[in-house]
């Protein structure tokens, strides 16, 4: 069955924003989908002083969904402290997309988990844990 999906994520399925890896990064997630065994990364660049994402990246073995939702996740987090980053919910990454089709909620799950776990690493490295920001 074919999917509907809004103008948004079209866009960002065809031109994908924050595509890539970045080398050294401050922090890594690494998550899998256990609906259709799709996986996704994501590596973040942040400024020790400030907490401030100043890049972010994700690589997705995914589907249309998960390319444009990570898109949209990374956008929102990138010039956001890991704090307010790690608050971003999937409900609003879906939202900001106008919308996913109900059989492709679980292809949003993958961004903002990925990027919860990316600054969990970031904060361990850091020597620092999520009760801390949370
Ligand atoms: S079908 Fe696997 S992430 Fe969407």
């Amino acid at each position: 069955m074919a999917h509907i999906y809004s103008k948004e994520v079209m866009d960002l399925f065809m031109n994908p924003k924050n595509m890539g890896e970045i080398e050294n990064p401050s922090g890594l997630g690494k998550v899998g989908n256990p609906v259709c065994g799709d996986v996704m990364w994501i590596y973040l660049q942040v400024n020790e002083e400030t907490d401030i994402i100043e890049d972010i990246k994700v690589k997705t073995f995914g589907c249309v969904a998960a390319i444009a939702t990570s898109s949209k996740t990374t956008e929102m987090a990138k010039g956001k402290t890991v704090t307010e980053a790690y608050k971003i919910t999937k409900k609003q990454v879906a939202d900001d997309l106008g919308g996913l089709p109900k059989q492709k909620m679980h292809c949003s799950n993958l961004a903002v988990d990925a990027l919860q776990r990316a600054i969990i690493n970031y904060l361990e490295k850091t020597g620092r844990s999520v009760e801390e920001i949370d």
